[in-house]
């Protein structure tokens, strides 16, 4: 990982820590269900069917979170000062091995 724990390396590639604050570059848009499902089935922006998200987001740890600590964390991240942060796309490591 990085200084900042922001960027991991790993057998899935490169991934990037995602922006959740409230800002439209983090969950500022997303409805409760949205958040959920990005959380507890770890879908990409909680839009099922799109992407599933990398380590190290522990989202198979989240699963049998009850829909109140849910909605309690979604809340929180949505009273957050929004900060713009456009964060990189995922690396695959097929990409990374073609760069060397
Ligand atoms: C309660 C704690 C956490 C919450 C509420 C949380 C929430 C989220 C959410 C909602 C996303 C999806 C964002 C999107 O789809 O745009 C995400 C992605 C991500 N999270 Fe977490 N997360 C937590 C803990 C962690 C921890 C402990 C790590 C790392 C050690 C982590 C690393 C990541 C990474 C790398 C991504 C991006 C994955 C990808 O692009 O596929 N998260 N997180």
């Amino acid at each position: 990982m990085n200084e900042g724990l922001t960027m991991a390396v790993g057998p899935w590639g490169v991934s990037f820590a995602s922006d959740i604050t409230s800002d439209e570059t983090g969950i500022g848009t997303w409805t409760e269900e949205q958040f959920s499902k990005a959380l507890k089935q770890g879908w990409y922006k909680g839009i099922d069917g799109g992407r599933k998200l990398l380590p190290p987001m522990p989202w198979q740890n989240f699963r049998e979170m009850k829909d109140g600590d849910v909605r309690a964390m979604y809340l929180n991240l949505k009273s957050t000062r929004p900060v713009r942060n456009i964060v990189p796309s995922p690396v695959s490591p097929r990409l990374q091995a073609s760069t060397f």
